[in-house]
């Protein structure tokens, strides 16, 4: 999983331990802000924060770090495999592809369209064949979006629809 232009990471931690419950879930988190980045690496939420997530899941995975009122941490075992980087979305992209990719609230609302095309170009060559593209509740995906099926009728989950590459001769 890669989370772009992740804000604090608390989303992307949200859905990561939703999907999987292995440490390894969450692939690579990006930001342009090193600031953002860092309380990102860091994983502390307020409880707040967290109140989407399943509360057996938040007994698992988060320590609160003081008494009553202090943030509740991500545990190491969670936050070990995940890459934090710094990066512009517009230049870079972590290397790899993945299987889920969430990009919410960033390019498809403050780009202009040639932008978003190339944009969305990129993250789709990032994304396996059945993977899946998160995009934000109120923003659209431009030209239609060839090779990305929408899932729901909320249209800001899209599948990557492209068959798979046929296997080589084997000859
Ligand atoms: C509006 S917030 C969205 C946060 C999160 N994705 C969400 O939906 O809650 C936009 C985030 O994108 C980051 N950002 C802005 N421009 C970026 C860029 N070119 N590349 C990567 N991140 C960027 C900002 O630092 C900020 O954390």
């Amino acid at each position: 999983m890669v989370s772009l232009g992740q804000h604090d990471g608390d989303a992307a931690v949200e859905r990561g331990l939703e999907i999987e419950e292995v440490p390894s879930v969450l692939g690579s988190v990006t930001d342009i802000d090193e600031q953002v980045v860092e309380r990102a690496r860091r994983g502390c939420y307020p409880r707040s924060s967290l109140k989407e997530l399943d509360e057996g899941l938040v007994k698992e995975a988060f320590t609160r770090s003081g008494p009553p009122g202090d943030p509740f941490c991500l545990a190491p075992t969670y936050r070990q495999p995940v890459r934090f980087q710094v990066q512009d979305l517009r230049e870079d992209l972590p290397e790899g592809t993945f299987q889920l990719i969430l990009c919410r609230n960033l390019a498809f609302t403050y780009y202009d369209r040639d932008l978003q095309c190339e944009v969305l170009e990129r993250l789709f060559g990032k994304l396996r064949v059945g993977a899946l593209l998160v995009v934000g509740s109120n923003e659209e995906l431009p030209a239609g979006a060839p090779g990305l099926d929408p899932l729901g009728p909320g249209r800001c989950i899209w599948k990557n629809a492209r068959p798979a590459e046929p296997m080589g001769d084997a000859r």
